[in-house]
C-alpha cells in the first residue's frame, strides 16, 4: 500500500515488506503517543489553570491504579517491539543454507564482486530473482557499508574480516547501491547497481566472459604460492591437510575448538601464528601483502571446494566448484 508513497524506495526483496511494517508501526505508535501527550498537556493546561490570585492546589498523594496502568501497557508495548524486530533481524542474520554465494570487496571507492563461477565486476551486481543471495563482504583499506535501499539491507564491509549479509530478490530491475559510511573524498561516488536478472538470462549472463571458476583462480594462486609443498593431502606435509577441512570443527595447540569458517582461513593466511592447529609447529610464514582481498577470497573459494576423497578413489584433482548447485537457481527444474 506504501509502494506508491514517495517517501519511500521500492520493495524488491523479501525483506522489505517486513521491514517497512516495522518501521510504520515504529512511527505510528511515536506519533500516537506524541500526539496524546501534547493534547494532555494543552487539556490540563487550561482545566487546571489558576482562576483566581488565591488559589492553592489540591495535593496529589498517588494513585496505584494509574501508575500500574502506565507501567504495565508501555511494558506490553515495548515487548511487542522488541520481539517483532528480533524476528526480523534474526532472518536478516540467518543465511538460508542453500544460498548463492557472491564475495564483495569495498576499495576506496568502488565495489568489486566475484562470483563463484569468475565471472567479476565492478559497481555492479548481478544476481537471479527469487533465489536467495549471500554476500561476503570486506574491505581493502577503510570502513564501508553495503547499502541498497531498494532491499532493505546494508551490512559494514570491515577490513580485515568476513561479514555475511543476505537477499531475495523479488522483481527483476536495476537497483541503487550506494557506500553507507564515509570513507574519504569520493565517498559520494562510491555508488552502483545491483541488476537483478531472470534466472535464464542471469545463466547467460554468468557464462558470458570471465576467466576459470573462483575455485581454479584459487588453485592458481595456491600452486605459485608454493602452498602445496606444506599442505599436502597424504598428511605427510608439514602443514594440515586441508581437504574437507572447510565447516569443520579444528582442534588448536591450546585445545581451543574453533570452525574453519572463512574468517578462520584467511586469518590462517595473513596470520599464520594466530591460531596453530594442534600437533603442528608454528612454521608458517605470513602471507599479508602478498595476496589481495580478492586473492584470498579465491583461496578460500579453492580451499571451500577441497573435499576428502571418497574411500578407496585416487585423491581429487579438480577442485569440486562450491555452489554450482545454488548457481543453476533453485528455479531450475
Ligand atoms: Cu565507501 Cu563510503
Amino acid at each position: 500500500m506504501w509502494t506508491g508513497f514517495p517517501l519511500f524506495p521500492e520493495q524488491a526483496s523479501t525483506m522489505a515488506g517486513r521491514v517497512d511494517a516495522l518501521y510504520i508501526a515504529l512511527v505510528a505508535l511515536a506519533a500516537f503517543f506524541s500526539v496524546l501527550i501534547a493534547c494532555l498537556v494543552v487539556g490540563f493546561a487550561i482545566k487546571f489553570r489558576r482562576r483566581s490570585p488565591g488559589e492553592i492546589g489540591v495535593p496529589i498523594h498517588g494513585n496505584f491504579t494509574l501508575e500500574a496502568v502506565w507501567t504495565a501497557v508501555p511494558l506490553v508495548i515495548v515487548t511487542v517491539v522488541f520481539l517483532w524486530s528480533a524476528e526480523i533481524f534474526f532472518s536478516m542474520a540467518r543465511v538460508p543454507p542453500q544460498a548463492m554465494e557472491i564475495y564483495v570487496v569495498g576499495k576506496r571507492w568502488m565495489w568489486k564482486a566475484q562470483h563463484l563461477s569468475g565471472q567479476r565486476e565492478i559497481n555492479e551486481l548481478h544476481v537471479p530473482v527469487g533465489v536467495p543471495v549471500k554476500l561476503v563482504l570486506t574491505s581493502e583499506d577503510v570502513i564501508h557499508s553495503f547499502y541498497v535501499p531498494a532491499f532493505r539491507i546494508k551490512k559494514d564491509a570491515v577490513p580485515g574480516r568476513y561479514a555475511t549479509m543476505w537477499f531475495q530478490a523479488t522483481k527483476p530491475g536495476r537497483y541503487h547501491l550506494f557506500c553507507a559510511e564515509y570513507c574519504g573524498t569520493k565517498h559520494s561516488g562510491m555508488i552502483g547497481w545491483v541488476e537483478v536478472m531472470e534466472p535464464a538470462a542471469f545463466q547467460t549472463w554468468l557464462t558470458g566472459g570471465g576467466t576459470g571458476s573462483l575455485a581454479a583462480e584459487g588453485q592458481k594462486i595456491f600452486q605459485s604460492l608454493g602452498c602445496v609443498t606444506c599442505h599436502r593431502a597424504d598428511s605427510q606435509g608439514r602443514g594440515p591437510r586441508l581437504e574437507g577441512l572447510f565447516g569443520r570443527a579444528v582442534t588448536l595447540a591450546d585445545g581451543e575448538e574453533v570452525v574453519a569458517d572463512a574468517d578462520y582461513v584467511r586469518e590462517s593466511i595473513v596470520t599464520p601464528a594466530a591460531k596453530v592447529v594442534a600437533g603442528y609447529q608454528p612454521v608458517m610464514p605470513t602471507y599479508q601483502g602478498l595476496v589481495s582481498e580478492e586473492g584470498l577470497m579465491q583461496l578460500i573459494a579453492y580451499i571451500q571446494s577441497l573435499q576428502e576423497p571418497a574411500k578407496g578413489a585416487p585423491p581429487a584433482v579438480a577442485p569440486r566448484e562450491p555452489g554450482a548447485a545454488a548457481r543453476t537457481g533453485a528455479r531450475q527444474p
